[in-house]
């Protein structure tokens, strides 16, 4: 049966690689999604570095392999290119927490404040904001700001973060990821317990209470990269627990335990190698931004990937 799985599997890669080089499209994926889907992709990565590839690919088409904030990012950058998301309803509950007309009325209560918007959200929450930026970057984002006030959305815990790392004031939004806020204290004491030796890489959208215990807090990417040039061969890690199989991969003489069991984004599982073959085949689904929110959110976007450089 497992077999069966995967040379299913195998015939649907190829297929995919068929239609990618007829179509001159590429598949850029996030280190979330499914095995099989991150080796179809071109290229794989956090959401700073995928806004990157979506910039400088030549390619025509570019299918997105993560939930809908990240193709939509890429379709506001290149708008020249056709962006399909395999599975419309690849969301991101955290992006939904904040809305224009919220983020208004908290803009007229701290007018001096710049909105500093974290790109887990939607387009028009970006066309509201003075700058974006991911959570590889967000302290010298904040830093880069001249305004001393900075309303911070959606992410409360990656702007509690920031706020240990700047002298500016910040207004936290009540927004999180459900699947890093629900990584505990005790899942970490109870790791520790087990692997003393282990170094512990969080993510930023943990609780404070987590990262109080992080060796290090970093971006997918940096998790990634850490992991390849520590000195440690044991890793306990605070994220979304499909990165552990690429580590595991990446780094077979290390090793690599996941805090939670339970940390999975069912959004980033949505994407899957038929939905992808579908979306080539049918050019579906297109992602597009009305152009007078494209034009204001690619302002956002434009400013934060000057600060980290493109
Ligand atoms: P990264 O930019 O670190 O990959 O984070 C994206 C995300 O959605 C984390 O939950
Ligand atoms: Fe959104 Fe959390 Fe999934 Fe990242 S892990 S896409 S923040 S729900």
């Amino acid at each position: 049966m497992e077999n069966e799985v995967v040379m299913e599997d195998r015939l649907i890669a190829e297929e995919i690689k068929k239609l990618k080089e007829e179509k001159n499209a590429i598949i850029l994926a996030h280190f979330y999604t499914r095995r099989e889907v991150q080796e179809v992709a071109d290229f794989v990565g956090d959401s700073l570095s995928l806004c990157r590839a979506a910039v400088n690919s030549k390619a025509d088409i570019i299918v997105f392999a993560g939930v809908h904030f990240m193709a939509e990012s890429a379709s506001i950058l290149s708008p020249e290119k056709l962006v399909l998301l395999p599975v419309p309803d690849a969301g991101c509950p955290m992006a939904d927490m904040v809305t224009v007309e919220a983020l208004r009325e908290e803009k007229e209560k701290h007018p001096d404040a710049a909105v500093v918007c974290y790109v887990n959200s939607s387009a028009a929450v970006k066309a509201e904001s003075d700058i974006c930026c991911t959570s590889s970057n967000a302290v010298s984002v904040v830093n880069s700001i001249e305004n001393r006030e900075i309303i911070f959305v959606p992410d409360k815990n990656l702007g509690a973060f920031v706020s240990l790392h700047t002298d500016k004031k910040i207004h936290l939004w009540p927004g999180f990821c459900h699947v890093h806020e629900n990584i505990g204290e005790e899942d970490i004491k109870g790791l520790k317990n087990l692997h003393p030796g282990a170094k512990f890489l969080a993510h930023p959208e943990c609780r404070p209470e987590v990262l109080s215990f992080a060796d290090h807090i970093l971006s997918t990417s940096g998790i990634v990269k850490e992991a390849g040039k520590s000195d440690s061969t044991e890793f306990m890690i605070g994220t979304e627990k499909e990165i552990v199989q690429n580590l595991k991969r990446k780094y077979p003489d290390k090793k690599f335990y996941p805090v939670s069991k339970k940390a999975v984004c069912y959004n980033m599982k949505k994407v899957t190698l038929e939905s992808i073959l579908n979306s080539l085949e049918n050019m579906e689904y297109e992602v597009n931004v009305p152009e007078h929110v494209r034009v204001k959110a690619k302002k956002a976007l434009d400013r934060m990937l000057a600060v980290s450089g493109t």
